[in-house]
């Protein structure tokens, strides 16, 4: 008899944007034709700038040909991209990383969730509360249900600290994600540190998210973990074109785990991580394609960072208009100056507010109890959107608020 893993009965059965298609199909049914402004799901709304749309034409014509078609690629990435990560994302910012440390593949999402392959089955892991239920779940997958949730609140500034863990059973693995999905906040570089410091104090390790990291325009702010000192010894850095570039339908993305960087064996011996992800990658991923990777070195171009940064800047504005309208309605918000996403406090239940506004002004929200316990009370807004719609929607938010 086939024994099903039971962990997946652990997970939420409905994955939130399911529930939220739900609601807003029901909504459509009973108000056909109700013109619905959707601010939920984070995906990006502008198309893929001119810089990288050239380079995968260009791309598609050397796959026509004998001389430059290319198959299987290097299941790491390709060096003409690694290369310019290590230069343009790191090295030109201080950072010290080497190409041979990056590892593109096809997102965030799946190196965030495969990541926990590399561990025992037995480690603790810490997550923010709320958070992005990735982590979560690939951990439930994978049987460690015991996750320690760190609350992100008003309090903290949505950043929790190494102070907030519990003196006993302190995590092996945290993850930590800044600029942060849902809440908008970002980390200053003190509190990054704190963290670092405790890692290494610990032998545990941090798993950073930095997909929104260009969104950070705040000076000052840290775009890496690496920008720590130490952080090379206990951290593990995820990064996406997703919203960087608009890559939500391309797939590409790439992982930083620094030669040295180490987990243990029962005995204490140290094994090294770079190695064995290498080993997970190329066992189970056969690397992004060519003509993605040749639209992903465009960004680096310098056509390609003008153009990438006037598509995240014209998002900024919009979170701006957004964020000033709301603060006008006496809302407190979140994020919004250094992340796509607005963090509103709305002083009640969460899906009540998100059935409100759909209702009362056929606005998509994503409410805040669904990244976790400590997102109850909260919606969280994005800006993904045309400025017009956006205009749309705070002259809906200021009639029904
Ligand atoms: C925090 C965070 N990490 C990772 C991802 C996944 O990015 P990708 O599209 O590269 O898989 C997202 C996407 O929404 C995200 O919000």
């Amino acid at each position: 008899m086939l024994h099903v893993n039971e962990n997946y009965a652990k997970i939420k059965p409905t994955y939130l944007f399911a529930e939220i298609a739900h609601r807003v199909s029901a909504h459509l049914e009973a108000n056909p034709g109700a013109k619905v402004i959707r601010l939920g799901i984070g995906d990006v709304t502008e198309p893929l700038c001119p810089a990288v749309i050239e380079a995968m034409h260009k791309a598609v014509d050397d796959e026509a040909g004998r001389s430059n078609f290319h198959g299987y690629g290097p299941e790491q990435g390709y060096a003409f991209l690694r290369e310019k990560i290590a230069k343009f994302d790191f090295q030109d910012r201080g950072i010290d990383i080497a190409a041979d440390e990056i590892l593109v593949s096809d997102g965030a999402k799946c190196d965030c969730g495969n990541i926990q392959e590399l561990f025992g089955p037995d480690v603790k892991i810490a997550v923010g509360d709320p958070v992005y239920p990735v982590y979560v779940d690939t951990n439930v997958m994978a049987g460690r249900g015991d996750i320690t949730l760190l609350s992100c609140t008003a309090e903290n500034g949505f950043v929790p600290s190494p102070s907030d863990l519990p003196d006993e059973g302190q995590p092996d693995v945290v993850y930590l994600c800044y600029p942060n999905n849902p809440t908008g906040a970002v980390a200053t570089k003190p509190q990054l540190q704190a963290w670092v410091d405790w890692a290494n104090s610990r032998k545990a390790l941090i798993l950073f998210d930095a997909a929104y990291e260009a969104f950070i325009r705040t000076p000052g702010i840290p775009h890496s973990i690496y920008e720590c000192d130490g952080a090379r010894t206990c951290a593990i850095e995820f990064r996406s074109y997703s919203k960087t570039a608009g890559f939500t339908g391309v797939r590409c993305g790439y992982t930083v785990v620094p030669k040295g960087l180490c987990a243990y064996t029962a005995d204490g011996t140290p094994v090294e991580l770079r190695p064995m992800w290498t080993r997970r990658q190329t066992t189970k991923f056969n690397g992004a394609s060519y003509i993605t990777q040749r639209g992903a070195e465009a960004i680096y171009s310098p056509e390609g960072q003008a153009q990438t940064k006037a598509t995240i800047d014209f998002y900024l504005g919009n979170a701006k208009l957004m964020r000033e309208a709301l603060q006008g309605l006496g809302y407190t918000v979140t994020g919004g100056a250094d992340s796509p996403y607005l963090w509103v406090d709305v002083k009640g239940d969460s899906w009540a507010f998100f059935d409100r506004l759909l209702k009362e002004a056929n606005i998509v929200t994503t409410p805040g109890a669904g990244f976790g316990r400590a997102g109850e009370g909260f919606i969280r807004i994005s800006a993904f959107n045309s400025r017009e719609n956006v205009i749309e929607a705070i002259e809906r938010l200021k009639g029904v608020l």
